[in-house]
């Protein structure tokens, strides 16, 4: 499974870039409102960054303005990926960009129908929000299934499951036990990731241990 980080914060995603655990970047306009800064100033910055797939989302309602945004959006390195978002506009446009040879990322995806439309569209990644559905108190990871299983039975359907919306370690594990292509992860749950007690536990004893020793490897 493909990691990408669900951020704008560049300086967070050098970290995972020098970890070398990093396959892509997402963002969206409420994590450019974040970061603060321009939004295609930042895309750029982060397409330099990382040599995988950048999702830059088009802001426009209808198809002709989203075209538009998508070809200013394509023009600022070859690694972006146009995010649209689930809507009759949103289809359109993929549509239109994925026979013209562009990548897109289809958002907002809430329901299997909805991952099944994007398909059709030829949606490159489909982006179903795990978190958001959790948080009404429907099973996020269960649509990842439904999905997994209705694209199984078409071998040539392309596009690749996106888990978006990841909020803890158990979404991370379980969308890749489910055969997910990507799991787009915050910093903050990607750190969570790297955690474990006993892990911090274990350290600390053998550095104690191999004070006691009163040697030094350099
Ligand atoms: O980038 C889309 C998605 O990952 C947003 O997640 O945490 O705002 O529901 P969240």
């Amino acid at each position: 499974m493909q990691f990408f980080v669900d951020t704008a914060d560049t300086t967070e995603i050098k970290e995972f870039v020098e970890m070398g655990i990093l396959d892509g970047v997402t963002t969206n306009p409420s994590l450019i409102a974040k970061s603060g800064r321009k939004f295609l100033e930042v895309v750029a910055e982060i397409c330099a960054l990382v040599k995988g797939p950048v999702s830059a989302e088009v802001t426009a309602l209808d198809t002709p303005t989203m075209l538009k945004e998508a070809k200013v959006l394509s023009k600022i390195a070859k690694n972006v990926v146009i995010k649209l978002p689930l809507t009759t506009d949103g289809l359109k446009a993929c549509r239109t960009l994925t026979d013209a040879g562009v990548k897109t990322n289809v958002t907002l995806c809430f329901s299997a129908a909805q991952a099944l439309l994007a398909a059709k569209a030829g949606a490159t990644y489909i982006s179903p929000f795990v978190g958001r559905l959790d948080d009404i108190g429907q099973e996020g990871m269960g649509l990842i299934a439904e999905i997994k299983q209705m694209y199984k039975q078409y071998p040539a359907i392309e596009t690749q499951i996106l888990v978006a919306s990841t909020r803890h370690p158990r979404h991370i594990v379980q969308a890749a036990m489910m055969g997910a292509d990507v799991a787009t992860i915050p910093p903050s749950v990607l750190r969570t990731l790297i955690k474990h007690p006993l892990t911090d536990r274990g350290l600390e004893s053998f550095m104690a241990d191999w004070k006691k020793t009163g040697q030094s490897i350099l």
